[in-house]
Order: structure tokens, then sequence, then C-alpha cells
């Protein structure tokens, strides 16, 4: 195998879904504690509010020199590379999560033992289904009385519709919580909770005909413990790799992440198990990790943070070929050619300049301004790969700008937070960009947006929401605004010139596609050139 395969490899990139509080922060904490990338997790776990989490993996980056930013954690574990694809936890940011999952090879989805699938899970969840990667189930806070584990299993198959395969089985529950059973080698980690959470757990290992093992459980944990390892075997699912592959089977670990308990054997099965990058669709067929042209996407953008230098940085998925820095690349969608030697990479150990990256790995690299979420990167080939999905915007509002002296600024700031994806972007076709209008997921866009708007651009705002919550695509032929209109809609353009109609509800919509029967009514931006 040539180096550059090798580097292939023993890559693993994946995100972790989960809903906010079933322990997503403590997780990757603890990964990185078992990667050696952190000593003593304890000192990150010092925030008392969500909003310094930030600020504590910014401290932690410039503390122990590794690649932590808000969107990528990179760190060794034995002989594997891993990436961590960070995801914002608040709902009304999923569009930022989605596209994340657009870069990962395969997700671990944490669920709190206590509260089983939630909604969140179950949404980004669909996303990874959508996509058959790999999905990896980590059952957390075993430490706490929580839902029985043949009920969770139960769960996963009836609101997720995935079987699953527990890997181990926890011995005991809540208080009773002695440790889990490891259903391949038959052998049993006892819980020991030392180091409250801080170090690598020391594990004391041993299995059912070790009397050592069997005097640390009540009768009633041994013997509920042979059930389940019965019930298991006879009535679960078996264990079949290509189904995990496809993502139609979970592997299922059980653990505590705050006493790092099954995290180092989660993170054992699972380098075994996830997959390493491989090939991808694009518009002229599949294009192999190991093919030497440099090729990748941008899957997220974000704005410098710090708000006196507007500069953004565009995160891009390395699908293949080998990333060199000061090389050129090709912005495919307007052709031009761009010189990666500002760029600022967040992967190297030292966290602001590395060499070369792989596929699998993502580079930050300076935003020209050019970028847009999906846009391709080349040495020189003009292939694309497939679109990233926008969300189905449910919320409007036309922006109005309070002081017209700061028009230039306004319509820059609107373009690069709309570019960002912060929110999406239409014009009305008789005024163009004047009043945009802003489509959104969560209310909580319009209110970044707002904030965003005054502080990196100096500019005041008014909000008018509009009474619309659904948006769909009009296609026809030399279709015009006065085809589409009718009294109870509004017709809008997007960035790319297409037509999109804002209704007010589903039975609007229904009522006038049934009306206009020559246009066809899509969900998503139609792709170009149809
Ligand atoms: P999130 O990123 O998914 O939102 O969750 P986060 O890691 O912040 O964890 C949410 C809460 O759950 C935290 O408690 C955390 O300590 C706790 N937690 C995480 N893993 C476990 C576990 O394995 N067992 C138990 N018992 N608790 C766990 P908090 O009180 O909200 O925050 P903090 O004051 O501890 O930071």
């Amino acid at each position: 195998m040539s180096d550059f395969q090798k580097e292939i490899q023993r890559r693993r990139t994946f995100a972790i879904i989960s809903h906010p509080d079933a322990g997503k922060t403590t997780m990757t904490e603890k990964l990185l504690l078992y990667g050696g990338a952190l000593r003593l997790a304890g000192t990150v776990k010092s925030r008392k509010s969500k909003q310094h989490a930030v600020s504590d993996w910014m401290e932690l980056e410039k503390q122990r020199g590794i690649s932590v930013t808000s969107s990528v954690l990179q760190f060794e574990y034995k002989d594997c590379k891993i990436n961590i694809l960070d995801t914002p936890g608040h709902q009304d940011f999923s569009e930022d999560t989605y596209r994340t999952l657009m870069a990962a090879d395969s997700a671990v989805m944490l669920i709190d033992a206590a509260k089983g699938v939630e909604e969140q899970t179950k949404k980004l969840f669909h996303v990874c289904r959508k996509r058959g990667i790999p999905i990896f189930t980590f059952i957390n806070k075993m430490d706490r009385h929580g839902k029985e584990p043949l009920d969770i299993l139960d769960e996963l198959e009836k609101v997720l519709d995935i079987k699953s395969y527990p890997m181990n089985w926890p011995i005991g529950r809540g208080k009773e919580f002695r440790g889990i059973y490891e259903r391949a080698t038959s052998k049993i980690e006892l819980f020991t909770g030392a180091g409250h959470g801080t170090t690598i757990v020391p594990t004391k290992v041993g299995d059912l005909s070790d009397p050592a093992i069997v005097e640390t459980m009540s009768e009633s944990v041994y013997e509920l413990l042979k059930e389940d390892l019965e019930l298991l075997d006879l009535a679960g699912d078996a264990f079949n790799m290509d189904l995990v592959s496809r993502g139609e089977l979970t592997p299922v670990f059980f653990g505590s992440a705050l006493t790092n308990f099954g995290v180092g054997a989660f993170l054992d099965s699972f380098i075994k198990m996830a997959p390493a990058p491989h090939e991808k669709e694009s518009s002229v067929g599949v294009i192999q990790p190991n093919q030497s042209e440099f090729s990748g996407f941008v899957f997220k953008i974000q704005a410098n943070m710090d708000p006196a230098h507007r500069d953004r940085i565009a995160f891009v998925r390395i699908c293949s070929g080998v990333f060199h820095r000061g090389m050129t690349v090709k912005h495919v969608p307007s052709g031009k050619t761009i010189r990666l030697a500002q760029s600022k990479q967040f992967m190297a150990q030292d966290a602001t300049t590395i060499d070369e990256a792989y596929p699998g790995d993502i580079i930050g690299i300076f935003d020209p301004g050019i970028f847009r979420i999906g846009d391709t990167l080349t040495e020189k080939s003009s292939f694309s790969y497939e679109a990233i999905p926008k969300f189905q915007p449910e919320l409007f509002a036309r922006v109005h700008l309070r002081d017209a002296m700061k028009r230039k600024q306004f319509v820059k700031g609107i373009e690069q937070l709309t570019n960002e994806g912060a929110a999406q972007r239409f014009r009305n076709p008789d005024i163009g960009l004047e009043s945009p209008i802003i489509g959104a997921v969560g209310v909580l866009q319009f209110d970044v947006l707002e904030h965003r708007l005054t502080h990196e651009y100096g500019v005041d705002i008014s909000l008018e929401h509009l009474p619309f919550t659904l948006a769909r695509w009009a296609v026809g032929v030399n279709l015009t605004p006065r085809d589409l209109k009718s009294m109870d809609n509004m017709v809008v353009q997007d960035d790319d010139d297409n037509f999109v109609v804002l209704f007010r509800n589903e039975w609007a919509f229904n009522w006038e596609a049934e009306r206009h029967k020559e246009v066809s009514y899509l969900e998503h931006p139609p792709t170009k050139g149809t």
C-alpha cells in the first residue's frame, strides 16, 4: 500500500448527532482525552454555561496546541487519524448541522439513557439515513437511572426504523451499575468510577467464570445480566457488517461519558468498523479518494471570530488527492484560480499551519468572498460534487434598512451572511435587493442576522414578518412573475434567478398548483440546466 493510500485508510471522519443535553460536549471531550489530546478532561469542564463552551475550546486550543475550533477536532488514536466534525446544538441551527453531516463518513448517535430517542436526534438521524452512512449508537449516562436497555433498543427499531446490535451490555442499572459485558469476547469491564471522569479509567477486565468479577455483582444484577444476554442471543438482530456499512444496522454501545466509562471500548470498536473516506458521486461520475488530483467541497462558511476583521473561513472537506500548502486550486462554479498560500488551516498540531492534508480531512481556507456552500474545488477539472440540500424555509421576513446612507454595507452584509448559510435570501423581481426577503427555519436565525448586521456591519434594520410558511421553486417554460402571482402569494427570486413562490400554507399551495398544471413546483431549487 502506498503512503498516500495508508493516509486515506487511517482516517475516520464523523459527526456526533444528539439532542441538546445528551452529553455531546462531554463525549467530545472524553474522546479527546482518550486520543491523548487532553490529559485532564476536567480542565474544560469548568464551564457553567453553554455560551462559554466556544471560548473554552479556543483556550484549550492555545494550551494544548491541538486543532480545536468550533468546526473540527483532529486527533490520533492508535493508528488512526480521527476528525470529529462539530455541530451546533441549538435546533434553530439544525441546517448548519445538516450541512456538516454532508462532510462526515459516519455518525455517532448519542442517546441519553433516561430520555431515549429525542426530537433533534430523530431529525439528524434521518439525514444520516438518507445519505446511507454508518451510524454508531452510544447510550450515555448509564451511571444514572434510565430506561431499560431493551426498551431503548426497541425504541431505535420503532421510532427510527433501524435494527440494532448491542456490542456490549450494561451490568446493573443506575446506582447498581457495575460495568459492561462485551458480547464478542465475553469480557467484562468493571466500572470503578475512579478519577471522576478526569482521567482515562483504569479498567479491570475478566469474565463470568472469574469469581472476583462475579463477586462485584449482587445476585439480582447477575441474574438480570444472564437473562438479558440469553434473550439478545435468541431474539436480537444478528451482526452484519454490510448492513452496518449501509446504515441499516447500528452497533450499540453503553457507557457514561461523564465518568469515561465505556468510552475506550467504544473508540476501539469504532475505529475498526467506521469507514475510511471512500468514493463520492460527482457530475462526471464517481471520484475515488486516491485519485491524484486534489478535490473537495465547501460545507460550511464561518465569519471570523474577530469582528474587527471580516474575514471568512470556508471549511472544505477533502475528497481526493493531497492538499499542499500554497497549492493553486480551481473554484469550479466561477472558474477562478485561487492560491491557498494565505489559507488558515485548522488541522495541524499547532493549529495554524499545515503542509499537507488528505481525503477525509477538513481545511479552513480564507474566503475571498466568492464561496458558497456546496462549491467544489479541484486542481484543474471542472466537475462538481452533488449539491448540499438547502432547508425549506418556513419563516419569512422583509428586511428594511433604517439608514439609507448605509446601503452598501447593508447589501454586502446580507449577501455575506446568506452565503454563509445563516438564512436564505430572496428578492422581489420588481424591487431587487433594496428590501430583500429572508427565509429562515427558526426564529433565532432572524435574531442572529439582526445582531450580526448591527455588530459586524454597523447596519440597523427592521424586520417586517410576512404571513408565508411555504416556499416552492416554480419551473416552467417562459415563466414570468405575472403567471405565478395570485392575491394570496408572493413571487420572489433566489440568487440564481429562479422564481420562488411563497404561500401562506399547504392548502393555498395545493389550490394554486391545481390551477397551474403547466408549472412544476419544486421543494428545492432546480439543479442548473433544468
Ligand atoms: P450537550 O453538549 O449534548 O448539550 O451535553 P453536555 O455534554 O453539556 O452534557 C449535558 C449534561 O449532562 C451536563 O450536566 C453533563 O455533565 C451531563 N452528562 C453528560 N454525560 C453524562 C453521563 O455519562 N452521566 C451523567 N450522570 N451525566 C452526564 P450539566 O449539569 O447540565 O452541566 P455541567 O454543569 O456538568 O457542565
